[in-house]
């Protein structure tokens, strides 16, 4: 990428990457240590960042990817158009499948872009992720084009 000229998009989406990046490591991961980042980005512009946060019960941890549409939605910004996940894995971390299923309720068609610990990038659409979702009898979520 180095003297090449970055888009528009390529540049918010490095963005979203670094703000993922920097939820890591506020991650609180004391048991699984697999700190993991995530940003969402709505089409609005604005860009909410979390960690996942774990428990000595361990069922009650709660993934990074989820925090963070929470933290949006909480914002009153919920047409989320693109997540950023970062985790130290060899390949780009996927988001597990409880997760999928949450960001589905927001935008099915939103950029997944997934992150190494090297620095990898492979980004989806959620519905590629998530065929054939369960969507309820209607999504009213305020984010339908
Ligand atoms: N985790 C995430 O935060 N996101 C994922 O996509 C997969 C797993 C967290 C949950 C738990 O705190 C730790 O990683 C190990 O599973």
């Amino acid at each position: 990428m180095s003297g090449e000229k970055m888009t528009r998009a390529e540049k918010q989406d490095r963005e979203l990457i670094g703000a993922a990046r920097a939820a890591q490591r506020r991650a609180y991961a004391p048991y699984s240590k697999f700190p993991v980042g995530a940003a969402v980005r709505t089409r609005g512009g604005g860009t909410y960042s979390a960690c996942n946060v774990e428990n000595a019960s361990y069922g009650l941890s709660c993934c990074a990817e989820r925090n963070a549409v929470y933290a949006a939605v909480a914002a009153g910004d919920r047409a989320i158009d693109a997540i950023a996940i970062v985790a130290d894995t060899d390949i780009p971390v996927a988001p597990c499948g409880a997760c999928r299923q949450v960001l589905n309720e927001f935008n099915p068609a939103m950029a997944v872009i997934m992150v190494s610990r090297r620095g990898a990038v492979k980004t989806m659409r959620l519905d590629r992720l998530l065929p054939y979702s369960f969507q309820g009898k209607s999504l009213k979520t305020g984010n339908k084009k």
